[in-house]
């Protein structure tokens, strides 16, 4: 009996949830400074997405493809590593530090999805032809049903759930400031 192509494929996935994180900039972008609530809402969503993404792609994904990889493999991992660093412990941090209701917000999480947008299309170009180029379907097929099981689990629930906490103090901060 032949066996069927595995359907699943973390690349795929991967690969749309760049497009959703994309999609929530352009909404960001398209905000005035008077849609403090919008900014909020949508920041929120953005965090959601990209820390439970952006932490297994660190801690399970990049080291499984830097073990296989080649040196120029590595190098590019390497790059995807600092690129991360350098959007959670920069970009992000500056955004959520400024006021949703100021032009400081608008140009900050404008770098924001710039810096974004240009680390998944990398990845997109580099990271996945290698992952397609050392992993089987097979594989790609684990790694994704790996990332979904992790993504319910209890780490994987504490990569959002520590951020919403976060944001919910200083929404809080901001309503008694007012
Ligand atoms: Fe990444
Ligand atoms: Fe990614």
């Amino acid at each position: 009996m032949a066996t069927a192509t595995p359907k699943r494929d973390i690349l795929k996935t991967l690969r749309s949830e760049h497009d959703e994180l994309r999609g929530l900039f352009e909404q960001i972008n398209a905000t005035t400074d008077r849609a403090v609530k919008t900014r909020a809402e949508l920041l929120r969503k953005v965090e959601a997405g990209l820390l439970p993404h952006a932490n297994w792609e660190e801690e399970v994904f990049y080291p499984a493809i830097g073990e296989r990889a080649d040196r120029d493999g590595k190098k590019a991992i390497a790059e995807a590593y600092l690129e991360h660093h350098a959007i959670e412990s920069v970009v992000m941090p500056e955004v959520k530090a400024s006021d949703t209701a100021s032009p400081e917000f608008a140009g900050a999480a404008k770098v924001f999805g710039e810096q974004l947008d240009h680390h998944a299309t990398e990845e997109e170009g580099t990271v996945f032809k290698l992952a397609r180029a050392l992993f089987s379907a097979e594989e790609l097929a684990q790694f994704d049903q790996q990332y979904q099981d992790w993504k319910a689990s209890a780490a994987g629930l504490a990569r959002v759930g520590a951020e919403k906490v976060k944001g919910a103090v200083k929404s809080t901060a901001r309503t008694l400031a007012q």
